[in-house]
This record gives structure tokens, sequence and C-alpha cells, in this order.
């Protein structure tokens, strides 16, 4: 009898074994459970990464850290068929169960695709959607990828540019402030969200690993964080669930927390435009070839 999908587990070794156990905790969890409101908040980005890899019929591609399939359901519309890789448990059999529910010809695998053993040449277009910035060693990853390539192959990523640039992480994260604990000093191309926030770093990484014709350009969209009845509280339990604060969040008592979650709320209310909570968000578009 075969193993059902959610039961399926991923050793947490090798190179990326904080990361492995990070997507297979809580955060696998929200994000498989929020996977709704992160899809409808995601998707301009969803559209460039898409228009960018201008995918093909008959094109194989491969979605790095494709999470809940969002992006791989549309490759494999366009293609005829995608393979999503991912390293959390949870995110994978929430992407198995709607690529189910919905007939796609997308398919799935639980795996590092830093280190899984892909068929050389087996790709045409590597494509990824905010799932490339968490390697721990990331020329090595590129490199490994880049074999997995067929000659002529290309990508099309998109990641986040600095903090700063993004209020959408950055206004609920500004507010609480006052009543989380500091965050700990960034490490510049820690992995993580902003770990290729500068584009000569990830330029240099991918020239180390192989690739040429790199082109990075920068890209803004306005995201809808809430739009239910109530579109404040929806995307104050965004923020408080997902991202850099949630994180900060995790361990405070219960007054604390509420007066973070207060000031969150404050802040969110005042980016409410036509009912729903709009805020920026800032990418990184990235194209090379094998
Ligand atoms: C920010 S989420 C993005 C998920 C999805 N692409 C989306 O846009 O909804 C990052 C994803 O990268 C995955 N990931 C991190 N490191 C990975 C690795 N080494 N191999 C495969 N997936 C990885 C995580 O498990 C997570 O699903």
């Amino acid at each position: 009898m075969s193993t059902p999908v959610s039961q399926q587990t991923i050793a947490s070794t090798g190179p990326n074994a904080e990361q492995i156990d990070y997507w297979n905790g809580d955060a696998g969890g929200k994000w498989a459970r929020n996977q709704d409101r992160l899809d409808a908040m995601l998707q301009p980005f969803s559209d460039a990464v898409l228009k960018l890899a201008a995918a093909r019929p008959g094109e194989r591609v491969l979605d790095i850290g494709c999470g809940c399939g969002a992006t791989t359901f549309e490759l494999a519309a366009q293609t005829g068929n995608a393979l999503g890789v991912d390293i959390s448990a949870p995110m994978i059999a929430r992407a198995r169960e709607r690529a189910a529910a919905m007939k796609s010809a997308a398919g799935f695998m639980l795996a590092d695709a830093a280190t899984h053993a892909f068929e050389p040449g087996s790709f045409d277009l590597l494509a990824s959607r905010f799932g490339i910035m968490f390697f721990a060693d990331p020329v090595a990853a590129f490199a490994h990828l880049r074999k997995a390539l067929a000659p002529g192959g290309r990508t099309a990523f998109v990641c986040w540019r600095p903090l700063k640039e993004n209020p959408w992480f950055a206004v609920p994260l500004f507010a609480a402030l006052a009543h989380v604990p500091a965050p700990e000093p960034a490490v510049p191309g820690a992995p993580g969200p902003f770990a290729f926030d500068d584009p000569d770093r990830f330029r240099r990484i991918l020239t180390e690993a192989g690739y040429s014709s790199i082109g990075i350009e920068p890209h803004d969209a306005l995201l809808s964080m809430g739009r239910d009845d109530d579109p404040v509280e929806a995307a104050l339990r965004q923020s408080l669930e997902i991202g850099p604060l949630s994180r900060l969040m995790a361990d405070l008592g219960d007054e604390h927390r509420a007066r973070a979650a207060d000031a969150v709320r404050e802040a969110l209310a005042r980016h409410v435009k036509d009912g729903q909570v709009m805020l920026g968000g800032a990418v990184w578009l990235v194209t090379a070839q094998a």
C-alpha cells in the first residue's frame, strides 16, 4: 500500500538541514493553511515571473521551492507538464491535493532542489516564485541546478528586494517594534527572504555557478493583504502568521502580543483602499542561461 501523501517526510540532513526543519515546522503548516490568501496576494508576482519565463508548449519545467504549487499549476497549463520540487512536506501535500482536485498535469516532488539527483539536461526552464533564497551554499546549489538544464536552457526567478523597499513586510514589522524583542542584526546574504536583495551579489553567485546572460531587473506591485469582510483584521492575521514579524512574535506573552497586534492593526488601517489593505512589494526579476 502506498504512503498517504500527508505522511511523507523528508530527512533533515545535508547542507540545508536547518531550512528543512524550518519549512517542515510551523512555517510550512502556516503557508499551507494560508495558501489561498497568499496566492491571491502574490498573484502580481506570479504574473510577472510567468511572463518572464514565457514557457512554450512541450517545454520541460522545474519549479524550485514550489510550495503549494501556484506557479507550477500555471506553468503546467502552459507547457502541458511541470514538476514542482520543495522541501516542505505540508506544502507538497497541499500542492498534491490541489493537483488532484484540479486534474492538473503538474507533478510534485518532496526533495532538496540543491542536492536532488536530477537527470542531467532534463529541463528547458528553471522557474521560481520566492523559492530560491534559502540555500546554505547558493553557488553550489545553482551550479547543481544548472546541470539539470538542457543546453540553451534558461531560468526565470522572482526574489525580494530589500526590506525597506517592501512596505508589505516593513509596515507591520516597524509598527510592532516597540513591543517585540529587537530582531537579530541581519547577516547580509544569509538564507532567508532577503538573501538576494543585493543584485550584484546575486549576479556574482550565478556567474560563479556557471550561468551567462544574467538579467536582474526591478519590478514593483501593489499587494492586496486583506480583502475579506474585515480587511484590516485579515491583513493583521496574515502579518502575525507569516514573515519576519511572526518570528519575533513567536515567544511573546499575551500582554505584549496584544499590544503589538494593536500597533500593527493601527498601521495597517492607514492603508485601506477600496475595501482592501494595499501595500507595495518590490522584487528582482532574474533571468539567466545555462
Ligand atoms: C517563501 S516560500 C515560496 C513558496 C512558493 N514558491 C510560493 O510562492 O507560494 C519558499 C519555499 O521554498 C522552499 N524551499 C526552501 N529551500 C528549499 C530547497 N533547498 N529545495 C526545495 N525547496 C526549498 C520552502 O519549503 C518554501 O516552500
